[in-house]
């Protein structure tokens, strides 16, 4: 995987939270297995654990398919206010996660050595158990002042360790000065995808080190499966970023939301995921709006009503005014197939443009041939062609033909939209 960092740059630190959840919430919607996700301690994550327990993302998060485990921890009992496993459990994981899923580091233990070896041991156990490597599927992480990351400090032993996954850090470079327990960067990378969360003018030189490829432990953290990206507050950004953050992303002024639409097949997940990411855009799939009830109608194949489509489509609005209204662009996938539904959308907002994904029967009947364990029944395919109702010329809507690579779709998209 080659050792790139993506920035996502947001409003302020709730807008950050935002932009982790829909992140974690879209990585999530697209297992169906059991899912790891390591947190980390610190503050910054707070205000996204305390809105995991809290609506809408606690509907969205499959908690029955989710094991936590944390990146690192300070060697107090877990009632101690030190305690980052004992903040994570009092903020969401004990409300919202089965207690058989939370895996924290045990500080309860003779000592920090003991606590390492036992805990490298439940996560080589975990994976013995996945599906197969990497270890985890999202790995979140912060970076202190000084550079570490977790619990491992510039130039000490732990940031430099490449056999051991877990390590005990017997002083802290940084308060508090208490003993940790620690991953290593050869396990922490061991997922699929890596989310640093930055916020706050306090971590703008560091981070200017970090982008500047610095022998640091933040620096050296990438995912060694998927991304990694870093999610930056506009205060924390430094000037060596601001540059990266913006410069290779195509300008769309005027443009906060785009809705790609088109029946079951055209590709809407695969393209607007690309798009999002050559935009710097969040990106999410409409369908994790749905009801549980919509969802089990489609598994069964039968066609939705007006009625099952209302709260959908309007959970969809809601959810394009959340992002927006805190600065977070956004793309959101979502069939849209009727004109009444894509002016639910819409809702009057003039800086929503719809991206309609445009292919023959034929076409897109291969591509459903060839796509496993989507809820769609490939017999709805001719229904949602019947209801399919073309944008019209009064829609905020530009038209691309998708048979065409996915990258000449997005480029197509991009110049469509610039106009
Ligand atoms: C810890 C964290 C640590 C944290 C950074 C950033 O145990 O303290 O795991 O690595 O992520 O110090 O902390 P803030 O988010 O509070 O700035």
């Amino acid at each position: 995987m080659p050792r790139k960092r993506s920035v996502i740059v947001v409003n302020d630190v709730n807008a950050l939270a935002e932009a982790a959840l829909s992140r974690l919430a879209d990585q999530m919607a697209k297992l169906e297995r059991e899912i790891a996700v390591c947190l980390t301690g610190g503050t910054t994550p707070k205000r996204m654990y305390a809105m995991m327990a809290q609506s809408p993302w606690r509907e969205r998060i499959p908690w029955g398919r989710v094991h936590w485990f944390m990146g690192d921890d300070r060697f107090v009992p877990d009632d101690d206010p030190l305690s980052n496993s004992g903040m994570a459990k009092r903020l969401f994981l004990d409300a919202c996660a089965p207690a058989d899923h939370i895996h924290m580091i045990d500080t309860d233990k003779g000592s920090p050595d003991g606590s390492a070896a036992d805990y490298e041991q439940l996560l080589r156990n975990h994976l013995a158990q996945r599906h197969g490597p990497p270890l985890f599927d999202v790995v979140l992480l912060g970076a202190g002042p000084d550079g570490h990351t977790a619990s491992l400090f510039p130039g000490s032993p732990a940031a430099r360790e490449t056999e051991r996954w877990v390590v005990a850090v017997p002083q802290a470079a940084v308060a508090p000065f208490v003993p940790r327990v620690s991953l290593t960067l050869p396990c922490l990378s061991l997922t699929h995808e890596m989310i640093f969360l930055c916020a706050g003018a306090e971590k703008k030189a560091i981070l200017e080190r970090v982008f500047n490829d610095e022998d640091l432990p933040a620096a050296r953290a990438f995912a060694s499966a998927g991304e990694t990206i870093w999610m930056l507050d506009q205060a924390a950004v430094p000037p060596n970023v601001r540059s990266m953050a913006t410069d290779r992303r195509p300008a769309l002024s005027g443009i906060a939301a785009i809705i790609i639409m088109g029946v079951s097949g055209a590709g809407k997940s695969t393209i607007g995921q690309a798009l999002a990411d050559r935009l710097g855009f969040a990106y999410e799939e409409g369908d994790t709006y749905h009801t549980q009830a919509n969802i089990a109608k489609m598994h069964a194949g039968v066609a939705l009503t007006d009625e099952d489509r209302w709260p959908w489509l309007h959970a969809i609005a809601a959810a394009i005014d959340s992002k927006v209204d805190k600065g977070i662009p956004l793309v959101i996938a979502c069939s849209a197939l009727r004109r009444v539904y894509r002016d639910v959308l819409v809702h009057g907002r003039s800086d929503v443009r719809i991206v309609y994904l445009k292919g023959t029967e034929g076409l897109i009947a291969s591509h459903l041939k060839n796509r496993k364990g989507h809820f769609m029944n490939p017999s709805l395919l001719d229904s949602q062609f019947e209801a399919l109702e073309e944008p019209a010329a009064d829609e905020p809507a530009v038209t691309v033909d998708v048979d065409q690579p996915v990258a000449s779709v997005v480029r197509d998209i991009i110049d469509k939209l610039q106009k």
